[in-house]
């Protein structure tokens, strides 16, 4: 009888942990893939620089003049750095998005680094 009992509740806290899945996280998730709030974070651009030759300069160029992707030498003028926080965390066209590779705060020093390149 007791096992019944267990198993009963058991059920229960299944079917509640199925219910918050996809209730609470399930719709902050969705309000980020629209639009993901960059943090704020103090820009280092050395760290900013070393992310960028590891991760970006196969397809924009070791010096950033353009390759597959295009030309970011003065993208500043062009993109604020929330702007490119978020292309960069979602990606564009055939460039892959970071947000699963890089944490937000090494986004954002990216983003606003390349934001001062004008
Ligand atoms: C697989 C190649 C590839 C990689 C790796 C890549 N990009 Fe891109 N990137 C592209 C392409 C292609 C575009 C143009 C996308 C479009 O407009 O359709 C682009 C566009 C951009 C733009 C917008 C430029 C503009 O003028 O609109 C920015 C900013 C940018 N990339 C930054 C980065 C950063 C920062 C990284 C590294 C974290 C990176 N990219 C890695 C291929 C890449």
């Amino acid at each position: 009888m007791k096992k019944y009992i267990m198993s009963g509740f058991f059920f229960t806290a299944c079917i509640l942990a199925i219910v918050l899945m996809f209730t609470l996280p399930g719709q902050g998730e969705e309000n980020k893939v629209v639009k993901p709030s960059m943090p704020e974070v103090v820009l280092d651009a050395s760290a900013a620089e070393i992310l960028v030759k590891a991760s970006c300069i196969s397809c924009h160029g070791d010096q950033l003049q353009g390759g597959v992707g295009p030309n970011l030498q003065a993208i500043g003028s062009t993109m604020s750095p929330e702007e490119i926080y978020t292309l960069v965390s979602k990606g564009k066209g055939i460039m892959p998005g970071f947000k699963d590779t890089l944490a937000e705060e090494e986004i954002a020093n990216v983003a606003q680094w390349l934001a001062q390149k004008k």
